[in-house]
């Protein structure tokens, strides 16, 4: 059997989970990550070379004869890796730059599910500051007791989207976005839209151009805090499948179907993974975003359920022949609970603490450790990110899995470190 070599682009706990998976792959020769973390150090090789780095990327792929690469994070994606890699004939699994616009502009993304008939919240796009402070005085005027939310169109590291409760905090958003520029570029539009209610579920679907394959619904929980309070986060927890959705054919045939046929309607067919964050209102499920990449931290549940080799999806993916493969998943359930840096996700956090303990989680049975933010400095794991650890369980029934993540946390310590204690619990009543 030939063995690849694999490049794999990004530096969280999704590349190491996704790393982790690739690794069951007979077909798997080489893996490089770039940059990776020490947990991908374990079972891969690191390049020092960031995921922002397209040119030094593409050389490295060149000079390696990477036989294929994969794009975890979304910047490189917006800044068209898939493109410059394609030029050059090498094989990569991720969108393009055109069609990962559905996450890299908002403005875009909401106008493509208005024209293809995919349930989101009614939207308006603002381009200066007085139009859109008009907007929110009329809205919370009208409407006093009703959030609004307000988005940078364009990446802002998952810091773009305001909730906004009272009329002060939506000119403090505006203000933050279009004025203080706090997002730089990604906040010459804004979109302001309806609050939706509900849930939030994620849904991920492997994607070759032509025909696409669901995963398994997951949650994520962004807010810092147990109850779903405190500042919100890149995802401090998931578990997957979420035990009461039940409405995967309403999300092929409203939401993935109709985006899919729009993007290749404009001439920028979409292979890769599409992430809708979906809103579940009783009314059914509403588009909140779409992602062009794979959810952080909910991967790390995905890869602990995902039977089918990875590689071989991936490739089947970008030869558009995903109908070839039977994708399997494991049964039961999968939780990932995030340990965090103290102070996390206010940017002035400390890093460099010592960590301890990972080697007696991963002795528990079903516990896996994926690494985010952690390096080797001095001979020793230290944390290196907001994000540090997504300790993952994995059980007959969501109550044994979220059990054995959480006895593999009790095994771990690092000075500050905090993780909620409720991740999953929503779903068990
Ligand atoms: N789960 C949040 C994200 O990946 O954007």
């Amino acid at each position: 059997m030939d063995q690849m070599k694999v490049l794999l682009v990004g530096g969280g706990g999704r590349e190491h989970a996704i790393a982790w998976k690739l690794r069951q792959s007979p077909r798997l020769g080489k893996l490089y990550v770039a940059p990776g973390n020490a947990g991908t150090a374990q079972i891969a090789e690191n390049v020092p070379v960031k995921a922002t780095d397209v040119e030094g990327l593409l050389a490295f792929a060149l000079k390696e004869g990477i036989e294929f690469t994969i794009v975890g994070q979304d910047d490189p994606l917006a800044l068209g890796i898939v493109d410059a890699f394609q030029a050059k004939g090498l094989k990569i699994f991720g969108p393009t730059q055109a069609a990962a616009q559905i996450e890299a502009s908002k403005v875009f993304s909401k106008r493509l599910m208005k024209e293809s008939g995919v349930p989101t919240t009614l939207f308006n796009v603002y381009t200066d500051h007085a139009s859109a402070l008009e907007e929110v005085r009329r809205h919370f005027a009208a409407y006093s007791g009703l959030p609004t939310v307000i988005k940078a169109s364009g990446l802002a590291l998952g810091k773009g989207a305001y909730v906004c409760h009272t009329l002060a905090e939506a000119e403090q958003a505006l203000d933050e976005i279009m004025v203080k520029k706090l997002h730089g570029g990604a906040g010459d539009q804004v979109v302001i839209e309806e609050y939706a209610g509900g849930q939030e579920v994620s849904i991920h679907a492997f994607c070759d151009g032509k025909s696409f394959e669901l995963f398994p619904s997951a949650q994520d929980h962004k807010p810092a805090l147990d109850g779903d309070k405190g500042p919100n986060t890149g995802g401090m927890g998931t578990i997957a499948p979420v035990p009461w959705f039940n409405a995967s054919d309403a999300v092929s045939e409203q939401i993935v179907g109709p985006i899919l046929a729009g993007l290749q309607e404009k001439g920028s067919p979409f292979i890769g993974l599409l992430y809708p964050g979906l809103k579940m209102p009783e009314t059914g499920p509403m588009v909140l975003e779409f992602n062009a990449r794979f959810g952080d931290p909910e991967t790390q549940v995905y890869m602990r359920l995902l039977k089918t080799d990875l590689l071989d999806i991936f490739e089947a993916c970008v030869e558009g022949r995903l109908h070839e493969i039977n994708v399997e998943w494991n049964p039961g359930f999968a939780a990932c609970i995030v340990m965090a840096s103290g102070g996390y996700p206010s940017p002035d956090y400390k890093k460099g603490f010592p960590i301890t303990g990972i080697d007696n989680a991963e002795i528990l049975p079903g516990i896996i450790v994926f690494h985010a933010g952690t390096k080797q400095a001095d001979g020793k794991l230290v944390t290196s990110g907001g994000r540090v650890l997504g300790v993952t369980g994995v059980g007959a029934t969501l109550q044994e899995a979220l059990d054995h993540a959480y006895h593999g946390v009790e095994c771990i310590r690092f000075e500050g470190m905090q993780y909620r204690k409720d991740i999953g619990a929503k779903s068990l009543v």
